[in-house]
């Protein structure tokens, strides 16, 4: 089976967020079960440097926003084959979504109409390049392609759209259809256009043959009008169309044992000892009293209301003040008002918050290693590959119950015997307020003062398998079933 994997983030040549790491660890992890996956990414600023040796495969005229060419390589980090859509004028900026001033660029639409057609292009077949028995887009920079797939009438090619998150829609004013190749048959609301406007997710999300998302919980609270941004009703009606396929993580790349950015902290579960030296380590990066005693709450993630960022701020001068051994550090960027509130938190609590503004991935790493808690609040997670990535460093999460956080962080509950605590690993609080997240903390620092408890926590939450070896079957499943769906119903 070849699969054409068409996504606007792919680690580590280009990522913000979760995306990036599930397109890589998902790619590999099919290669290694024999399936041909090649990902179809933008060549952004850089990015075709960094595939040494990479060849013009193709050249392509006419597609949205100019010619542009697709470059086939090998990224030497990952190891993956990459079709890399080439057109300066659209994608050699600075950022990938926003420029430096953090405003949305632009022309996104035209971008990833382009990077669609561009799919389009590959599945329809160019000489030297495999043609896709599946293409396989993520969220709505892709999700234009199940939909010029059926416009082009390429009906051997099966398509899925895996959303990440549905918040993200790609609307953009519906003049701007012509630029963007989309024919005037799909300019209904029947098709691509939503509240007036072209709206990519609704598209990928109505056109394509089958609809993931990644995780149980999420696919089942996108059903509902709270959580489904709009879109609830269509994706009702795709009724078995619509499946949950969790992700995994790269358990190679965040392993304590492993960990270059460690340096010779490394640790495994069997000794923590050095786990307790990447605190001392953590707190000093991050300007804090290097106290052994404390207990370090750490978060890393985008500072934005889906995170919760604006929770915390409103939660944490309670609990510092209540818990005297308790420290913060921030890692994250995102919406300018809620970096500043963490700024004006840090200088209200010297030694005890420390910040740091930017994207970093090696502190990101250093930050779950040096942690004793993770707190990763979210409105809605669709997955959540960061408590995991903590988990795995003995870090425990305390996470809000939704989407893929309700799946795979065990906690039964504080009404539950404190002994039951020994299965948990981690802790899970209600709703969105700033009490429940400051009650979720005190609960932790309490569970702290068991240490034969929490260390049966740590123990648990290392020890949890999520994976992508084992993720990745249903995705195989789900390409057999629609490339030879005849074979399966054989008797
Ligand atoms: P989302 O995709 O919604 O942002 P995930 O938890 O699934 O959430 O994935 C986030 C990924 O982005 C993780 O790999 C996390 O380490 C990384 N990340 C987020 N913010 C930063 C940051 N400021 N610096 C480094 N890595 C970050
Ligand atoms: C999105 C989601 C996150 C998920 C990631 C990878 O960015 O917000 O929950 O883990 O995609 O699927």
């Amino acid at each position: 089976t070849t699969i054409l994997i068409v996504a606007a983030e792919a680690f580590p040549l280009a990522k913000t967020g979760g995306l990036g790491d599930a397109i890589t660890g998902m790619a590999r992890a099919l290669i290694e079960r024999g399936i041909a996956a090649t990902i179809l990414l933008p060549a952004y600023r850089g990015v075709a440097r960094r595939l040494p040796g990479a060849r013009v495969a193709a050249r392509l005229e006419d597609l949205p926003g100019g010619d542009a060419r697709l470059l086939a390589g090998t990224c030497p980090q990952s190891e993956l084959p990459f079709l890399l859509l080439e057109n300066d004028s659209l994608f050699d900026r600075s950022g990938l979504y926003q420029a430096d001033d953090g405003q949305e660029i632009a022309d996104n639409g035209l971008r990833y109409a382009a990077l669609s057609h561009a799919a389009v292009r590959i599945a329809r077949g160019l000489p030297g390049i495999a043609r896709p028995d599946v293409v396989h887009a993520h969220d709505w920079h892709a999700a234009l392609t199940p939909m010029l797939l059926r416009e082009a009438g390429l009906h051997d090619v099966k398509s899925v759209l895996t959303i990440h998150n549905l918040a993200f829609h790609g609307q953009f004013p519906l003049h701007e259809a012509a630029a963007f190749g989309i024919p005037a048959s799909c300019c209904g609301e029947h098709a691509a256009v939503a509240w007036d406007k072209l709206n990519f997710m609704k598209a990928g999300i109505r056109y394509a043959d089958r609809v993931t998302t990644v995780s149980h919980t999420y696919a089942r609270e996108i059903l509902t009008p709270e959580f489904g941004c709009g879109l609830d009703g269509l994706l009702r009606e795709r009724g078995a169309d619509l499946m949950a396929i969790p992700n995994g993580i790269d358990t190679k790349l965040w392993d304590p044992s492993r960990d270059m950015q460690l340096g010779q902290l490394r640790y495994h579960a069997g000794d923590l000892s050095n786990k307790r030296l990447c605190k001392t380590a953590l707190q000093r990066e991050f300007g804090l009293r290097p106290d052994p005693q404390a207990t370090l709450v750490v978060s890393g993630s985008r500072l934005t209301e889906q995170k919760m960022a604006d929770v915390a701020v409103e939660a944490l001068p309670a609990v510092l003040d209540a818990h005297p051994e308790m420290q913060v550090a921030f890692l994250g960027q995102g919406d300018r008002r809620l970096e500043n509130a963490l700024k004006a938190l840090a200088q209200r609590y010297p030694e005890r918050c420390g910040i740091h503004i930017g994207y970093d991935e090696a502190r990101a790493h250093r930050l779950h290693a040096g942690g004793d808690v993770l707190l990763h609040g979210s409105r809605f997670e669709p997955f959540g590959l960061t408590p995991l990535y903590a988990m795995r460093y003995g870090t425990l999460p305390i996470g809000s119950r939704v989407g893929g956080m309700a799946d795979t962080i065990q906690d039964p509950g504080a009404a539950a015997p404190l002994t039951d605590m020994a299965f948990a690993n981690g802790l899970l609080f209600d709703g969105d307020s700033a009490q429940a997240m400051a009650d979720a903390i005190s609960r932790a620092l309490h569970l702290r003062r068991h240490p034969t408890l929490w260390r049966a926590m740590q123990r648990n939450a290392m020890a949890s398998d999520f994976s992508w070896l084992g993720a990745v079957g249903p995705y195989q499943e789900l390409f057999d079933s629609l490339v030879a769906p005849a074979a399966l119903e054989a008797p």
